[in-house]
């Protein structure tokens, strides 16, 4: 691709060899992606890593065996850096937690059938999921990592990180430095192709995007979210017009932004770290474009998230927890639903290592007592499909109206989907019924 790429001594070595087949392996990837990418040397990771297995995500360069990863973890081959699992490790993503019941097969397809006990007994015992761990991956099975890992990086910090709420969580508001590349090669070596977002040059705003409603409820920053992503595209936007985020409203905004668009850094003047002016955002120069995003976009981005194909009212199930929820939304949600009866199915979708804390905390019981379920590790989009009979759903997510949408593309059995506030869709779960709007 014409792009010279400097190597180390040491990094030559394991592109020729002779620190073994993986590495060499691992290097050669690494190559292509700088080929790629434009990137003219690699730089040594300090902070973490996570990615999409059980696959090592270096499709279509290569896919080690289960053999060849057996040989090396049985070798103590081992992650260089910190490493998580994105999601689940499993054979078409079930569940971890609540998938009793749960009635439904990844993509429609039988022979994924997620209440099958024998089905999911198989997949929790992969072996990639041992091996995995016998190097010393972290299986947290989530796109939301960073709630759980209670190690983060610090500001500066170079990650390797994968997935759309995860990414702008790195760079925008931890002010670590990640692209979208989280592998086995980047974990196992420590090592990634050093552009784009790990150089400072590119991580200055040059889209300058005011919103003229004040943003400041969950689903304003959700529905805003999605509207940034479709106006900045691939570019590095400063936002304002807004009120300070909280950890919540930053989930929602950089998974919608990242679904819209391909928002993987973004800055808020006088709230995320590296923009404490907006000329720091701007890096001292000035905006390549101004964009307003104005009170018709926002009812614009609402309407695309509430996908009618009938006028219904009647909702046949409610999902919650895209991206997974964190334990103070699981909290804030027991709270809401104590004492309370579902008339449709409630799904609520967490990280796997806050489940224990839920039930100890008494939250799971109140949602059983509820006829709500708290499941773990997957999503209904991640499965590709909701449970048989399901025609209209409820969410109160951009990313996941988007993509549940998108798996039933099929004209004859298009999903509907409604989506809105968090208090829209459990009204939604108590009553069969859609009340939400734009407000
Ligand atoms: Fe996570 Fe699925 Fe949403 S992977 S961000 S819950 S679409």
């Amino acid at each position: 691709m014409g792009v010279n790429v400097y190597l180390t001594d040491d990094e030559k070595r394991m592109l020729q060899g002779e620190e073994g087949f993986v590495p060499q392996i691992c290097m050669q990837y690494l190559v292509e992606v700088c080929e790629v990418s434009g990137a003219e040397r690699l730089i040594d990771l300090d902070g973490t890593g996570d990615f999409h297995t059980p696959t090592t995500s270096m499709s279509p360069f290569y896919e080690f065996s289960i053999d060849e990863l057996r040989k090396l973890a049985e070798a103590g081959g081992h992650f260089k850096i910190p490493t998580f699992a994105n999601k689940s490790p499993f054979y078409a993503v079930p569940p971890i937690h609540g998938w009793e019941g749960c009635n439904l097969c990844s993509y429609g397809d039988p022979k994924n059938r997620h209440d099958d006990p024998a089905f999911h007994e198989q997949a929790l015992r992969d072996e990639w999921f041992e091996l995995y761990r016998k190097m010393g991956m972290m299986t947290s099975h989530s796109c939301a990592n960073y709630m759980t890992m209670s190690f983060l990086p610090t500001i500066g910090m170079h990650c390797s990180w994968n997935e759309s709420s995860a990414v702008p969580y790195c760079n925008a508001n931890l002010g670590a430095r990640t692209n979208t590349d989280g592998s086995f090669a980047t974990c196992f070596l420590g090592k990634a192709a050093y552009y784009d977002m790990h150089i400072t040059e590119n991580r200055y705003a040059t889209v300058q995007i005011q919103s003229e409603r004040l943003i400041q409820t969950d689903i304003e920053w959700d529905v805003f979210g999605f509207a940034v992503g479709e106006a900045a595209g691939v570019h590095v936007p400063v936002l304002l017009g807004t009120g300070k985020p909280n950890n919540t409203q930053i989930m929602k905004f950089n998974s919608a932004a990242n679904t819209g668009g391909a928002v993987r850094m973004y800055h808020i003047p006088g709230s995320t770290p590296e923009a404490p002016t907006l000329e720091a955002a701007l890096g001292g120069k000035q905006p390549k474009e101004t964009i307003t995003i104005s009170e018709a976009d926002l009812r614009a981005a609402y309407e695309v998230l509430n996908y009618r194909n009938h006028d219904s009212d009647e909702v046949d199930m409610v999902y919650l927890g895209c991206p997974h929820l964190s334990i103070v939304e699981l909290m804030i949600l027991a709270r809401k639903l104590e004492g309370k009866k579902c008339r449709v199915p409630l799904w609520i979708m967490s990280s796997p290592w806050l489940y224990n804390v839920a039930l100890n905390l008494g939250y799971v019981k109140v949602f059983q007592d509820a006829g709500a379920v708290l499941m773990t590790g997957t999503c209904l989009a991640c499965m590709g499909a909701v449970p048989e009979g399901v025609r209209t759903l409820a969410v109160d997510s951009a990313k996941q109206s988007y993509y549940i949408t998108g798996c039933y593309p099929d004209e004859d059995n298009r999903l509907d989907v409604r989506y809105g506030t968090q208090d829209d869709c459990i009204e939604a779960a108590l009553t069969g019924r859609w009340n939400g709007e734009w407000r």
